[in-house]
């Protein structure tokens, strides 16, 4: 399994580790004792591999990485016995097997109501949002600096001198680049710069300056901004061409970040799922929740499928991806007069009328490769035959526009029944069209002697929205049945950000094409947009907890629809993201490491892997930590998540809340419930009132279903606090695996 970029790409990184002679692998290795200064954490890890290796040289030579800054780890290259051997010694909490993961608008922020001018906090400008990801374009206007005071006095982070790498400002206040598995790759530059364009997108998006008449080809036109163009950037870059993101430099990106002081952590990398003592994000996040950082971390691109949600620890807000208002379609035109329509970026303008146009399957190289053909991949084709035309195939893998024009072909149709929503960008004159469309061409294509057709530039259409995108990745949460998951909607659909100079928009072979800008989809661009969100947040509130500012920008979210969404909110969550609202959210359900402890207690985690994620060397005590009252899922969530049991036909669930009060300090709460058919639910006590700002309140909410009745896999409700001046929405959900 690997990692992803989460970005609706799509081309396959994957890294054979080069062993020699005895296999060797990377391994992390967090030891229980986080105090002490660097040095003398340092010469424990040597100690401890001096242990298992010959010499202390081959132990020396073995260390790749000691995480010294924000806790005590180190990363080194053993053997599987060495690793085993390590298990058991005194002083190591938990070793984990390095990974590699793969990466997962302008309109954007006007589409979801947080216009240009808002109400901005002067903080604005301490707020320091750390992005993880492949690198920065320094050169990027969404980085310019001008306006901007020297960076805030708590930053210890730096932007040392690299090759290849213009350098800092006082809006890009920190760069670096951790890569340290002893693969050199002509393809990587040994520099925070970004060769890739994804970390420039979504840094750009998070936290870009204003950048009038934005656009690509002269799509999606307006002025491209981050959420808080105020705030500063850091880019800490652990993500590479030759071999996506190694859990090794994820975890010395996070180690740098939590010291250097950022405020919020963005990070659009695709997770794995493990045990949330054993994930690299979800140990680094709660490292950084423990130091007061939020991590904000996109749920993935492996939807529609159920249970597919990534980075769902409680402490991570997880987001999900949806679209705007704006879609880009391209005319068809066949010979018969018959006008279609595709999905896609291609800034081609015709040059003439027609072109001849064929199907793959018709052009086979040779009858063997006929089915391949049909999906244009390499070498299946015959190029006499694709020539000066345009070529009709099915989608098998990414790039068949860039196969077709290498041979010598004008463009391509593809047909999907896949990624209809996103629109990709194209080397040449193409389109994506669904299989009813694709038939009809194919019918056109075989019922006349020299068929033609032409595609057209692409153009900026309106459509309905918001809707989840297909491919971003649903609940249920596969960590947990108690935490609903992904927690919130951002836009991920066709984003306009920067871009590199260092990459085509394509990235594929015979590409020409570089922009300042470029569109791109996926729960990657969604992130940015929720951590931007977060730092606006944390501009008005700056002491505010990680969970604290979660629970703000959960409970003032706008509820999206289960009649467009079916997944309902294994899809979207509390719905679409709305900073204007979480400024001032009334309540806020808050959370300390405490409660995250009693949480993970209560989810039958034992004491000493718990003891791991914080560090502690005293093992941790579940039975003395759960909580004294009965609750269904032991954590302060802003949303409920009841997971009915096969066996059991009536279910009933307490969940146990306490609010604080952030609002007006006199101020009084009703409950508004919204029950599911066949699900009954009663808050107890239904008013609350409070008498001073930060005044706490607890109240419990009974949950009872008929398993029978309630048939579908996922119903859902609700619950608002509303007083005269704030809504504070939770939803709740009852999920029936059976189904
Ligand atoms: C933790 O390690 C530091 C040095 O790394 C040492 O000084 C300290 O005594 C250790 N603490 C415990 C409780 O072992
Ligand atoms: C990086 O810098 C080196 C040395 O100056 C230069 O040869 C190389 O072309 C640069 N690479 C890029 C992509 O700019
Ligand atoms: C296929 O695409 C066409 C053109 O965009 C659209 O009118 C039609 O409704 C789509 N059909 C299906 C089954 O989605
Ligand atoms: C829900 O409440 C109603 C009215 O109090 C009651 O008749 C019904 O049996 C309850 N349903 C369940 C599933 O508890
Ligand atoms: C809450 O309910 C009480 C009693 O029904 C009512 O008097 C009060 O106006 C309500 N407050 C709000 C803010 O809706």
């Amino acid at each position: 399994m690997s990692r992803t970029l989460l970005l609706v790409h799509y081309f396959l990184i994957l890294l054979i580790i080069g062993v020699n002679g005895e296999t060797e692998d990377y391994y992390i290795i967090f030891l229980n004792n986080h105090s002490g200064s660097k040095e003398a954490k340092e010469s424990t890890h040597i100690d401890i591999l001096s242990t298992l290796k010959e010499s202390d040289l081959d132990a020396k030579e073995s260390l790749v990485y000691s995480y010294t800054k924000s806790f005590n780890a180190f990363a080194a290259k053993l053997s599987d016995s060495e690793a085993r051997k390590l298990s058991g010694m005194d002083g190591v909490q938990s070793i984990i097997k390095n990974q590699y993961r793969k990466l997962h608008t302008t309109r954007s922020w006007d589409f979801i109501g947080f216009p240009q001018i808002v109400r901005r906090d002067k903080l604005e400008s301490d707020i320091i949002i750390g992005v993880m990801d492949t690198g920065i374009t320094p050169e990027s206007e969404s980085f310019n600096d001008d306006g901007f005071g020297p960076p805030p006095v708590k930053w210890k982070g730096s932007c040392p001198h690299f090759a290849n790498f213009s350098g800092c400002n006082n809006k890009l206040i920190g760069a670096k680049y951790f890569k340290l598995d002893g693969n050199p790759d002509p393809n990587d530059i040994l520099s925070p710069v970004d060769t890739e364009g994804h970390g420039t997108h979504t840094s750009s998006t998070a936290a870009g300056s204003l950048v009038h008449n934005a656009e690509l080809f002269g799509l999606a036109k307006g002025t491209a901004r981050g959420a808080v163009p105020s705030a500063r950037v850091a880019m800490y870059k652990v993500c590479w061409a030759s071999s996506g993101c190694s859990d090794m430099d994820l975890l010395a990106g996070f180690d740098a970040a939590i010291h250097d002081g950022v405020d919020i952590i963005s990070i659009s990398i695709g997770g794995l799922t493990g045990a949330y003592t054993k994930d690299t994000i979800s140990v680094a996040s709660f490292h950084a929740m423990n130091k007061g950082i939020l991590t904000v971390a996109s749920a993935g691109n492996d939807g529609p499928n159920l249970g597919s949600v990534a980075n769902h620890a409680p402490w991570i807000l997880t987001v999900a991806a949806s679209g705007i208002d704006r879609g880009f379609k391209s005319k068809i035109v066949l010979g018969n007069g018959n006008t279609l329509s595709g999905t896609g970026i291609n800034g081609f303008t015709p040059k003439q009328k027609f072109y001849p146009i064929t199907s793959g399957n018709d052009v086979a190289i040779n009858i063997e490769s006929e089915e391949s053909a049909g999906y244009c991949i390499e070498d299946t084709l015959d190029p006499s035959k694709v020539k000066g035309k345009l070529v009709q195939c099915k989608l098998g893998t990414w790039g068949s526009d860039s196969v077709i024009t290498g041979l010598g072909g004008i463009g391509t149709i593809i047909e999907s029944e896949t990624f209809l929503d996103t629109a990709q960008i194209f080397m040449a004159p193409a389109t994506m069209v669904n299989t009813t469309v694709g038939e009809t061409i194919n019918k056109y294509i075989h019922s006349t002697k020299s068929p033609s057709a032409v595609i057209y530039k692409s153009e900026e259409v309106k459509i309905s929205a918001p809707f989840v995108a297909t491919f971003s990745s649903r609940g249920p949460n596969p960590g947990t049945k108690h935490v609903l998951k992904p927690d919130i909607t951002a836009p991920g659909i066709d984003i306009l950000a920067s871009y590199t100079p260092l990459q085509t928009l394509t990235g594929l072979k015979g590409d020409t094409q570089y922009s300042k800008f470029s569109i791109m989809s996926g729960t990657s661009m969604a992130c940015p947009h929720v951590a931007g969100a977060a730092a606006y947040v944390k501009s008005f509130h700056p002491n505010w907890s990680p969970a604290a500012i979660k629970s703000a920008i959960m409970t003032s979210a706008k509820p999206m629809s289960s009649k467009v969404n079916q997944e309902a909110e294994f899809a979207y969550g509390v719905g679409q993201l709305n900073p204007t609202r979480a400024i001032s959210p009334g309540l806020i359900y808050d959370m300390d490491t405490m409660s995250y402890v009693q949480f993970l207690c209560h989810e039958g985690y034992d004491g000493s892997s718990i003891a791991s994620l914080i560090g502690s060397k005293t093992k941790i005590k579940c039975s003395s930590l759960l909580p004294p009252l009965v609750s269904e899922d032991a954590i302060n969530y802003p949303t409920m998540q009841l997971t009915l049991n096969r066996k059991k036909t009536i279910t009933t669930a307490v969940f146990r809340r306490t609010v604080t009060n952030v609002g007006h300090a006199i101020s009084t709460y009703n409950a508004t419930v919204r029950a599911p058919k066949g699900v009954n639910i009663t808050v107890e006590p239904m008013t609350i009132s409070f008498t001073r700002a930060l005044q706490t309140r607890s109240f419990k909410v009974t949950v009872t279903t008929n398993s029978k009745s309630c048939m579908k896999l996922l119903v859902s409700g609700s619950l608002i606090w509303r007083s005269c001046s704030h809504i504070v929405r939770s939803p709740i959900v009852v999920f029936n695996p059976q189904e």
